[in-house]
């Protein structure tokens, strides 16, 4: 992708601009809010010419600013200013963040104005843009998740600086829109909600519930699933996450936090569902839906409810949730979740005071046939979601065949923990078994003075990329972790067994140097693949949050739960794909 400038857009395709009456009859597919109170609402869509296109409505008869930042600040963002004068003359260009006081106007303007309208309430301002222009002054829009910035003013003195201005992470570059697939004649509807939920006067809260799935006597397809949002609430409820657990029979009650005291509100880690502030519906592909009534499949779910209660509002009651809807009317194939990344219990760590800190789990498919019982078919991948908890900055899941790179199957180098959603591959892709499957993460720590460990709550640290596909298969996971032991006589310290190798790790005194010596041995370090199976009666849908019930690496004086349910083994450094730096 190269970029290019505004003055080749104009060839391409020219419309006049409007700049008075009615805004131009567009068909954008994409729609938001992007602010609580719905002042700013945002429609987008991109083209096979790698231009966007945005129209940007807002409650005001002043100015408006929209554009794109790095992490949030001004320093080196990219916005446009435009607005309707009293007279009916309007204003609009492109704008560069010098400093956190500092704006300037772009010598090269590279936002084209489509139309520019203002009526009592609304200011609306259609433009487009090339993805990577050749402006050093703009920021490229990418496959990660953007951070916009956003503002406006009463009147049309632009003061940038005085307006009301907001920062918010979205995902631009999505490819389908629930509109764009078949809908079932026959449709039921399921809510799986919190009820009349106290939100605690705490700034952040994750609620958990397990809550059954429907019960049917015949085969149905899940095939969407929508957000529940007590009205009002929009701002309270910051993300969900649906979860599927096994056959386990033992399932807390009531609703808990999450990651608090009691661990079993952690059980069930395959992730079903995410969904992010902002977010709309998300719809499987016409192929595939997720198969209930039958005996493989999950009966219960756990639905995780985030809150962010800023304000510290007391008596706040809420009832939110997602809305699944099932049809009889099967669809080809039963959809799967394959978990690959890091695997999270026991040893997988990350250094204190550490800007870019990646870590790396390895999945080889090689033993898939065997684990699974039966050949598997190969995994058509048509979605993706990648989890990480605070320090997380970015997640990439990378496919190998016979050693060498296929693809890069998806990747977010701005990754936000607040906006965990299921996300569309541009075109599904094929996994062999035999393939192997690396997902690297990258995480920021310096805030932290101790070594951060992987663990299930939101202050330890997970390393995952889930990946939505069909046909199911009897797999839920494929994970791996370096060798401890390595890690740690690469570190200059004596360990002969991984637990060893564990508290080695904690003796190490923390710098940047060896921060990267670190990070250098888990990345050449032997990786011990973790293969685990839906397995009915052993319940390996909860996975590795679960201390009790999970997979553990030999030599740690722990014993798998289940012997057909759990496959360990090394692959040697020489033989593994030597890290994902170069793109396919
Ligand atoms: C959330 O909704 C409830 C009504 O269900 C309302 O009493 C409460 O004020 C709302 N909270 C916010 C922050 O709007
Ligand atoms: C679920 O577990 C219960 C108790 O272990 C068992 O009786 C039942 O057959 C299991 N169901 C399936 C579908 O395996
Ligand atoms: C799951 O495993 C069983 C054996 O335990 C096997 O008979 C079945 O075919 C497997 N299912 C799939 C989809 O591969
Ligand atoms: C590494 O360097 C950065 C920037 O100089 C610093 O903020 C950080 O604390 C250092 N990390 C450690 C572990 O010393
Ligand atoms: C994956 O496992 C197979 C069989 O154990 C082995 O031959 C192959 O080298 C492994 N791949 C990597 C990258 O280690």
């Amino acid at each position: 992708m190269s970029c290019l400038s505004m003055k080749s857009l104009l060839f391409l395709l020219s419309i006049p601009c409007l700049c008075s009456g009615q805004p131009l009859p567009l068909a954008l597919r994409f729609s938001t809010f992007l602010d609580a109170a719905k002042v700013f609402h945002l429609h987008w869509d991109h083209d096979e010419n790698e231009v966007m296109t945005f129209e940007l409505r807002v409650r005001t008869t002043g100015w408006v600013a929209f554009g794109f930042s790095l992490h949030g600040k001004i320093t080196g963002s990219d916005i446009m200013i435009g607005g309707v004068h009293p007279d009916g003359s309007t204003y609009f260009s492109d704008w560069h963040g010098v400093n956190e006081k500092t704006i300037e106007e772009d010598e090269s303007q590279d936002y084209e104005l489509l139309s520019l309208t203002e009526d009592k309430t609304y200011t609306t301002v259609q433009f487009r843009r090339y993805l990577r222009t050749c402006d050093p002054n703009d920021l490229d829009i990418t496959i990660d998740t953007q951070r916009l910035i956003f503002a406006f003013g009463i009147d049309d003195t632009v003061q940038f600086f005085k307006g009301q201005r907001m920062v918010k992470s979205l995902f631009l570059m999505l490819v389908q829109s629930p509109d764009g697939y078949k809908q079932p004649s026959v449709s039921l509807e399921y809510d799986l909600k919190l009820n009349d939920f106290a939100v605690p006067v705490d700034e952040t809260t994750y609620a958990c519930t397990f809550i059954p799935l429907p019960i049917v006597k015949t085969k149905h397809h899940i095939y969407k699933f929508g957000p529940i949002i007590t009205p009002r609430n929009i701002s309270l409820v910051h993300h969900i996450l649906v979860y599927a657990c096994g056959n386990h029979s033992v399932l807390p009650s009531g609703v808990s936090d999450c990651y608090g005291a009691d661990p079993d509100f952690a059980l069930c880690s395959q992730v079903l569902v995410g969904w992010a502030i902002g977010g709309g519906s998300y719809q499987f592909p016409d192929e595939t839906g997720i198969s209930v009534g039958t005996p493989l499949d999950p009966k219960y779910i756990r639905l995780e409810v985030h809150y962010s209660n800023f304000d510290l509002i007391p008596g706040l009651i809420d009832n939110s949730g997602i809305r699944l809807y099932y049809t009889p009317e099967l669809r080809p194939y039963d959809m799967g979740v394959l978990q690959t990344g890091v695997f999270t219990f026991p040893v997988h760590f990350i250094p204190p005071g550490a800007d870019d800190y990646k870590s790396y789990g390895l999945c080889n498919s090689s033993q898939f046939d065997e684990v699974n019982g039966a050949p598997v078919p190969d995994l058509h991948v048509f979605g993706y979601l990648l989890h990480t908890h605070l320090a997380g900055r970015g997640v990439k899941t990378v496919q190998y065949r016979n050693g060498e790179q296929v693809r890069f199957i998806c990747e977010d180098r701005m990754y936000d923990f607040t906006l965990q959603e299921t996300r569309d591959l541009k075109n599904e892709i094929i996994i062999k078994p035999g393939d192997e499957i690396l997902v690297e993460c990258s995480f920021q720590t310096l805030d932290r003075t101790g070594i951060t460990f992987g663990g299930p709550s939101t202050l330890n640290e997970m390393c995952l990329s889930f990946l939505f596909y069909y046909p199911r298969n009897n797999i839920s996971s494929c994970m791996g972790y370096p060798d401890i032991q390595y890690i740690a006589q690469q570190l200059g310290q004596e360990a002969s067994d991984p637990m060893e190798g564990m508290m080695a790790v904690n003796m190490v005194d923390w710098d940047n140097d060896t921060v990267k010596s670190a990070e250098k041995a888990a990345k050449d370090a032997d990786q011990i693949v973790v293969i685990k199976t839906i397995d009915v009666s052993n319940f390996f849908w909860s996975g590795q949050d679960n201390p009790t019930g999970g997979a553990r690496a030999p030599g740690l004086g722990l014993a798998a739960a289940g012997p057909e349910a759990v496959t360990l083994w090394s692959t040697s450094a020489t033989t593994r794909p030597s890290g994902s730096n170069q793109k396919a």
